[in-house]
Parts: structure tokens; sequence; C-alpha cells
């Protein structure tokens, strides 16, 4: 099947609160094209696990949800669990702190993916996470590796968090961050990491419209 026709895929990966899905977003209204927060679905399913009072650190016990609970974007771009907004539940600490969990079980990543890839199927996007160069995007026309130093990262969440009403501490962020970037970049299946044939781009001195400026520099770049 030829699944990309004339379509432009941007493909743009990196670590937690690296700033991946502000850009991306800003990116993709710039452009015009559809944008796609894969962590959104991650969280969303933790949620789901949680919610059926299931252990997400039980592999097993996890998977049972697979096909089960539907996880899809509605017209204004939101995730939405079983037809429900939850965009705003999924950003709650208890999600935070189990997501990771979720997302290295195999068939989990699996039932993601290929819904990933059904909706980029015939469309210009942007698409954001950990694996899209590598996995689930693989001949994206662009791939961007964002990436910022731990410190700057936490403290980015931290305001984040502050801004969103959810009660943190500085050091908590930087405690969830650095345990969420060990369990993405050790796990077997599709971990975090640039793709070979990716461009590094380092926010942490840059501001948010720089970092989208760059962006735009190497899709210009690129000839798109
Ligand atoms: O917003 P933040 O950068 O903290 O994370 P996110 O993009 O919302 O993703 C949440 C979690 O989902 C990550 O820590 C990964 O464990 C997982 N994830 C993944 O494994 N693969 C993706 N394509 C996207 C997210």
């Amino acid at each position: 099947m030829d699944r990309k026709k004339n379509c432009v895929s941007i493909a743009i990966d990196g670590p937690s609160a690296s700033g991946k899905s502000t850009v991306a977003k800003l990116l993709a209204s710039k452009l015009n094209y559809l944008y796609v927060d894969t962590g959104a679905m991650y969280r969303a399913y933790t949620l789901a696990v949680i919610k059926a009072g299931l252990d997400p650190k039980n592999e097993e016990a996890s998977n049972s949800l697979i096909g089960k609970i539907e996880i899809s974007f509605n017209e204004n771009n939101k995730i939405t669990l079983n037809g429900e907004d939850v965009s705003k539940e999924i950003r709650d600490n208890d999600v935070a702190n189990n997501v990771s969990y979720i997302a290295s079980y195999k068939n989990i990543r699996l039932f993601l993916v290929s819904l990933q890839q059904k909706i980029a199927d015939n469309k210009n996007i942007v698409m954001d996470g950990r694996d899209i160069g590598t996995y689930v995007l693989k001949d994206a026309e662009v791939k961007i590796f964002l990436n910022a130093d731990v410190e700057e990262r936490a403290r980015r969440r931290f305001i984040e968090n502050k801004e969103n009403g959810f009660e943190t501490s500085y050091e908590a962020c930087l405690e969830n961050i650095k345990k969420r970037d060990y369990i993405d970049s050790h796990r077997d299946f599709c971990p975090l990491r640039q793709a070979e044939d990716a461009i590094l781009l380092d926010s942490t001195k840059l501001s948010i419209d720089e970092v989208v400026e760059k962006m735009e520099e190497i899709i210009r770049s690129k000839g798109f």
C-alpha cells in the first residue's frame, strides 16, 4: 500500500518535557498539518488501567484492556477515552508516574502504534513521541530529535504543572523525568533513541518561538 501519496510526515521525538508537544502543535498549526500527540495516547491507556482498578506495573492485567477501550482525538484534537475528553485527567501525577510502565509493554505499543499509523495515513502530519522516527513513521520526510538538559526540562514541567493546577515540587518533577527517561530508553521494544536520519535540536537555551523557527529551517532545508 502506498501510505503517503503526496503527503508529508514530520516526526518529532525526544525525552520527557523537552518541549515537543508545545512546539509540535505550533508548527502543525503554522503548516496547516494535523498534529498528533502520541504521548497523550499512552497516558489515556494508563488512565484507563487506573480507572479499571488494575495495576499498571502488572503487564498481563494492563494488556487485558487492549481492543476493549477506544482511544481517539475529537474534532478539537482533544484526546478521548471511550468518547470522553480526558485531556486534563491524563496530566495527573498518578498517570505521569505510571505511564512509562504501560509504554514498555509490547502488545500495548502495537495496539497504539496501529492506531497512530491509521491516523497518519494519507495526511500531512506532525507527530510527536519517542519512537516516531524509528518505528511509527520510519519513512517520515523530516525527523527531528528534540532534547534539553534534564534540569531545564524539570523546570519547564514544574511551571507547566503549576499553570495547570497540579501541585508538585521541582524535585518531584526532576525525579519523575529522570525515572521516565531511564525506563523509556532502556525498554526492549522501541526504546527512546534518536533515529539515524534525525536532526538533533537542543532547546535548553532556546525560547519556544526559536525552537519553532529552527524546525521550520530544518523543514525548508529538506525542500518542504
Ligand atoms: O509530556 P511528556 O514529554 O512528559 O510525555 P508524553 O509525551 O506525554 O509521553 C508520556 C509517556 O508515554 C512517555 O514518558 C513514554 O513512556 C510514553 N511514550 C512512548 O513510549 N512512546 C511514544 N511515542 C509517546 C510516549
